[in-house]
């Protein structure tokens, strides 16, 4: 079972950017890149211009978490720029089936956030246009906040439904992701993994990665979702 860790940029240097995204290339299998509006979260980070140097810049595909307002408007843009895997919150969209279908028709993977408070069970006939599920395990808008273990039931039941319905969806969990929490998630079901802090607040980020990779493969192997 392969799976994948997507280190998040927001706990990088901004000033240095690309090098910064380049830091980590050699371990991660994609780069998370956080965009914030300032008003879908109480935080502003980049928008269009600065991810189109990313996408040019660097050679890891690049995995859009948008937290930003009117994802029907500004999500299709994002895939047009290169972006392979656009992901927008569902609390953002008017029509997050049409969202989800304008992604996929500019070449990205389609991807669907739920903040910590939200229900997945509401959104259940929108997976098969979707080709990941982003699990929040913190309030969106900053790193470096606590895990919410209240939200390993919600992985565990993405992966059910998923499983259940016979489809290939990745499920990203995003929020406290760490060498203490990462196992967790694994085992409820999640295969893809961002971590901001837990890689880029460490002296070696490859090994970082390294490491957390290791943890959840160990978890997913032994897991109810996956394991023998
Ligand atoms: C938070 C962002 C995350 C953030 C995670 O709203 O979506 O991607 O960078 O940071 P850590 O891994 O430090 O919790
Ligand atoms: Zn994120």
């Amino acid at each position: 079972m392969g799976l994948r860790i997507s280190p998040s940029i927001l706990s990088a240097d901004f000033g240095n950017l690309v090098a910064e995204c380049k830091r980590v290339a050699d371990g991660a299998d994609w780069l998370h890149v956080d965009v914030m509006d300032n008003h879908f979260v109480p935080n502003l980070t980049i928008g269009p211009v600065v991810v189109e140097s990313i996408i040019r810049e660097v050679s890891t595909p690049v995995d859009c978490h948008l937290m930003i307002n009117d994802a029907d408007h500004w999500a299709p843009g994002y895939a047009e720029q290169g972006a392979q895997s656009v992901t927008f919150h569902v609390e953002a969209a008017t029509n997050p089936r049409q969202v989800a279908r304008d992604i996929r028709n500019h070449g990205a993977r389609a991807g669907m956030a739920i903040k910590p408070g939200t229900k997945l069970e509401h959104y259940e006939d929108l997976f098969p246009e979707l080709d990941m599920i982003l699990i929040m395990t913190v309030e969106p808008g900053f790193g470096g906040q606590s895990f919410m273990a209240n939200q390993l039931g919600k992985i565990k039941r993405a992966r059910e439904l998923v499983k259940n319905l016979g489809l290939d969806i990745w499920i990203q969990v995003d929020g406290g992701v760490a060498l203490s929490t990462i196992e967790q998630c694994a085992d409820a079901g999640a295969d893809t993994f961002v971590a901001g802090s837990a890689v880029y607040n460490t002296a070696d980020p490859i090994e970082a990665i390294a490491n957390l990779r290791a943890k959840a493969q160990g978890a997913t192997d032994a897991s109810w979702w996956c394991g023998n």
